[in-house]
This record gives C-alpha cells, structure tokens and sequence, in this order.
C-alpha cells in the first residue's frame, strides 16, 4: 500500500485506518523507525507488531518462548533486541519472514541448546549475541548460510565443544569475531582451530575456559600471542589452563612457561621439527652468548644462525671479529649494540638423519642507563614470579620467601624456575654480571611463513 504523497482522501482514510490497526502497542513505545518493548513486563509478544519498525527492543521482559512467525509482520525489521529475558528455546520458523535481520541480540536468555534451525535463512544477520545463556551445545549446523556474519558472541556460557570445522573461508568470509570465552571446553579440536580462516583466528577469543595444558595448546596460543592478537594481548592473564584436570591446579600459561619445556611437535614422522624460543636482555657492550640446544643430540649437527642485522651467519662466514660462530652452535655476540637486538634463529642441521631443528631467541640489547633499573627490576620480577609460583603449588613446594630479601645473582630463583642450560649461555662472558632472562618463552611450534592465514603446516 502506498501512503506516500497526494493520496486520495478515500486513501488517505485507510491509510490512517491500517496505521492505526498495526500502530503501536500500549506498552511500547513507537518513534520513526524504532519500536521499544524494553521493560514492559511482557509476557508473551504483543500481537500487532509495528510493521515498518527496523529496531525493535523487547528486551528486559518475561518472554520465554518464541513461536513460528513470530515477527511475518515486520519486513523491514533489521535490529531485534531481547536480551535479558526468560528464551529457554526457540521454534521452528521463528524468524520466517524477518531474513532482513542483521543484529540478534540473544544474550542473557536461557537458551540451552543452540538447535541448527534457529537462525535459518538469516543470511543477512552480521551480528549475534548469545552471551550469558545456558547453552551447553551448539548443533554443527547453527552457523550454516550465515554468510554475513562478523561478530558472534557465546562467550558466559557452559558449551564444551564448538564445531569449528563448520566455519570456512567460503562460508563465513567476513567473520572477525568469535567469542568462546569463559565457558568450560577444557580439549578443542585444535586441527580444526588451526584451519580457521585467518580473520577468525585473529578474533578468536576462549580465555577463562577450563583447558587442560598441552603442548599442541601452547603451541597455538603461542603463535597467536606472537603475533600480537587483541584476544591474547587483551586476557593474558584470563588464558589458564590445568595441569591435572584439578581447576585448583590452573596456571596462567602464557606467564608461566615451564610446564611446555618438553612439547614436541612432530612435523613428519621422520622429521621432529623442534622450535624453543626464549629472550634475553643484553645491556649495551656486553658480550652475550645464544645457544643452540635443539632437540636433536646428535654430535654430527652443523648450525646456521639467521640474525636480524646481519642475516645468516654460518661457520664459513662468521669470522667478523664482533660475532662468532663455536662448533657447538653457540653464538657469541661481543660489544652488543642497540641495533643488534632482534630475534635470532638458529637451525641445527643433522645431516645423516636429515634431520633439523630450530631454536630462537629474542634479544633486546638494553642502552647503560637503563641498565640498573633494569637489573634491579629483573631481580625483583623474578622473585615475584617465583613466589606466585611458590603460592600456585604451595602443596608441593615449600615456600622459601628470603630470595626476596637477598637477591643475590647466583641463587636468583627464575633459575630453579629455569634449569636448563640457560645460565651459561645467556650471561655475558663476564660472570659476575650474570643477567637473567626475565621471560623465556619455551614451545615447540612448526616452521612459520608471514601469510597470514596460511601460517600453519600440516602436523600429524
Ligand atoms: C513471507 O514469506 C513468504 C515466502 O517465504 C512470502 O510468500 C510471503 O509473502 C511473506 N509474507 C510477508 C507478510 O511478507
Ligand atoms: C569466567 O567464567 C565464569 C563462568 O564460567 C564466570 O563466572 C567468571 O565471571 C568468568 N571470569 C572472568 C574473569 O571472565
Ligand atoms: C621434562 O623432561 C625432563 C627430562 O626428560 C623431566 O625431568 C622433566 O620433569 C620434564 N618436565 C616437565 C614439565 O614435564
Ligand atoms: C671473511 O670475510 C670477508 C668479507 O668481510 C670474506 O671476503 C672472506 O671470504 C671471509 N673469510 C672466510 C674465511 O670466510
Ligand atoms: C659452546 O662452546 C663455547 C666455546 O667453547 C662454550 O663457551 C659454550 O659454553 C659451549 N656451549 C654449550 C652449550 O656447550
Ligand atoms: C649499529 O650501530 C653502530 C653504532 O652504534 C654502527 O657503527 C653500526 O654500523 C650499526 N649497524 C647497523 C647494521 O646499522
Ligand atoms: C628443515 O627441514 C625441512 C623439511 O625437510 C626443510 O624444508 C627445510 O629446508 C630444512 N631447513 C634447513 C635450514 O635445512
Ligand atoms: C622481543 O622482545 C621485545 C622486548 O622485550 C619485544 O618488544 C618484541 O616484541 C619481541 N619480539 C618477538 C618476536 O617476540
């Protein structure tokens, strides 16, 4: 029908006639375009709906079940806001007639099940909001033909899988956010994460889970924190994991690094592929010595070391006088300088077995002024990370709390923390200056391109 201009006065009487016969229910409130049923304590839907709405806010009410059809009448609606009421299901057909909808907000319902029928035909919705439900499950098929969306939000929920291996580049091209967090998945099919389509993964978030710690975990949340993701940078300390199933027993793994000093990925059958990364702070003109204890022991390795200055250093060329290259593949830098910071790889190669490995290590050559500070802040970040450590396993560990009183180098305690090779190899050549690594990293993680995307290599 057309109400638009010079009606006839015959037209113009139906057209405020059936105006007035979908116009606003009592409870609502009805301007422009926008309904709002907010706080109502509607029960149940009001029959007559305003048809030309494309907001629509029935939030804050007692709704408890959606029937088929239950918004036919609104061709136009685009934004349907009903959080905060009782939704323990949803019908078939709900959203018959509403495929315009671009923003679902759901959240803080009491939906349980997310059944794979629910949000059929939205193919325009870009954003869901399902937080703050009851939701266990979600069907395999939920997301099917939702090919717009862009953010979808299940995070304060209790579900303990989530079929990610139905999110594709070509079904979901544009979504960016997926949020998972704080609901109990404690295992996750990480090929499946892993083949994500790289603008999921960056949007990825699923801190504040119960996972269990693994290596094939670290190994993913690694990559990501590596390159800088919001999900990781913005919940590091929310990223816990549970060494024994026992939640009491759960460590902020992206702090505390120890439990993945022995993850091993294997590449191919044949080929362990052996990544340990750590860091090392260099004050200015100290020499500092990197070492290249992969995995592979054998007494047969040749070593290549890929610096960020300098580019591949190997035995052959390595005869500037600043930075040698020993058989064993340890790497001595003297007279560091600012602009020899950077990460360093450093691949052994076993050429009998063929067989490599690979090791990096992030230097950051520190200026003299910040030196003392720096060292002082070092001792004192050591303490405290050994002492939350101390508390975290306080039923195996008795606490030893005078470190903190004498931070005297040779019993620094992020060496018990820490009890590889690590003290020889990253102290200057002078030992009495020993300096400690503040946060070594250790994972084990497959050979990694710039693509975006593409980053992961098949893993058996
Ligand atoms: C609802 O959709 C059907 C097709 O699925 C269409 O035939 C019908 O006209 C629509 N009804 C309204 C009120 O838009
Ligand atoms: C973690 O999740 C639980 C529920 O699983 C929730 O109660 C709690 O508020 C969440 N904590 C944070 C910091 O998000
Ligand atoms: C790592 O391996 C060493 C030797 O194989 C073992 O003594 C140590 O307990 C392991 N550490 C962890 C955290 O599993
Ligand atoms: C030493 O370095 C120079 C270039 O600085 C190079 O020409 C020469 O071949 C190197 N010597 C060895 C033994 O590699
Ligand atoms: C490698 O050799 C150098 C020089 O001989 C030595 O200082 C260093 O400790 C050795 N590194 C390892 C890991 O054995
Ligand atoms: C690094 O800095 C030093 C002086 O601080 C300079 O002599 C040297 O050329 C620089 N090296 C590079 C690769 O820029
Ligand atoms: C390490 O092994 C992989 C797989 O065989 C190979 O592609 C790569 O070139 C090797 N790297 C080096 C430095 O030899
Ligand atoms: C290396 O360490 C510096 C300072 O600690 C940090 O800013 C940088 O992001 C690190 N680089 C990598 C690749 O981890």
């Amino acid at each position: 029908m057309t109400c638009g201009k010079n009606p006839s006065p015959f037209l113009l009487l139906l057209c405020l006639l059936h105006r007035s016969e979908e116009s606003c229910p009592s409870v609502c409130l009805c301007i422009s375009d926008s309904a709002s049923c907010s706080s109502s304590g509607l029960t149940k839907l009001p029959l007559l709906l305003p048809s030309f709405s494309v907001t629509l806010d029935l939030s804050h009410n007692h709704l408890s079940w959606l029937g088929p059809g239950s918004f036919y009448r609104m061709p136009r609606l685009e934004n349907l806001r009903m959080a905060h009421n009782q939704i323990g299901s949803l019908s078939h057909g709900v959203f018959h007639n509403a495929s315009g909808l671009r923003h679902l907000d759901l959240s803080s319902n009491k939906l349980h099940v997310v059944e794979q029928h629910y949000f059929q035909g939205l193919w325009r919705l870009e954003e869901l909001l399902l937080f703050n439900n009851k939701i266990a499950q979600v069907e395999p098929g939920t997301m099917r033909g939702l090919s717009s969306l862009k953010k979808v939000y299940f995070s304060l929920n209790q579900i303990t899988h989530f079929p990610f291996f139905s999110i594709q580049d070509h079904t979901h091209p544009f979504l960016a956010m997926l949020d998972l967090s704080s609901n109990r998945m404690s295992r996750l099919p990480w090929e499946d994460v892993k083949a994500l389509p790289g603008l999921v993964q960056r949007g990825l978030y699923l801190h504040n889970n119960s996972l269990i710690c693994d290596c094939s975990m670290y190994s993913v949340f690694w990559h990501w924190d590596l390159r800088g993701y919001d999900s990781i940078r913005d919940f590091t300390d929310e990223h816990t994991c549970s060494v024994t199933g026992d939640p009491r027993a759960s460590i902020r793994f992206l702090r505390h690094n120890r439990f993945f000093r022995n993850c091993t990925v294997e590449e191919a059958v044949s080929e362990p592929v052996t990544v340990l990364l750590s860091s090392v702070l260099v004050p200015e003109r100290e020499t500092v010595r990197l070492d290249c204890q992969t995995s592979l022991n054998s007494t047969d390795l040749s070593f290549t070391w890929l610096s960020p200055s300098k580019g591949y250093i190997t035995q052959a060329n390595a005869n500037d006088t600043l930075i040698s290259l020993f058989p064993n593949g340890t790497l001595e830098i003297q007279e560091a300088r600012v602009n020899d910071s950077g990460l360093y790889v450093c691949t052994a190669v076993d050429i009998k077995q063929s067989l490599n490995a690979t090791r990096e290590v992030n230097v950051t050559v520190l200026l003299p002024a910040a030196e003392s500070f720096n060292t002082g802040y070092t001792t004192l970040l050591g303490c405290v990370v050994t002492l939350v450590l101390i508390l975290m396993y306080l039923y195996l560990t008795p606490c030893r709390c005078s470190c903190c009183k004498q931070p005297k180098p040779p019993v620094i305690p992020i060496a018990t923390y820490d009890p590889s090779t690590l003290t020889s190899v990253f102290c200057p050549s002078t030992r009495d200056q020993c300096k400690i690594p503040t946060d070594r990293h250790v994972a084990f993680i497959e050979p990694m391109t710039n693509e975006e995307g593409i980053e992961w290599t098949p893993v058996s």
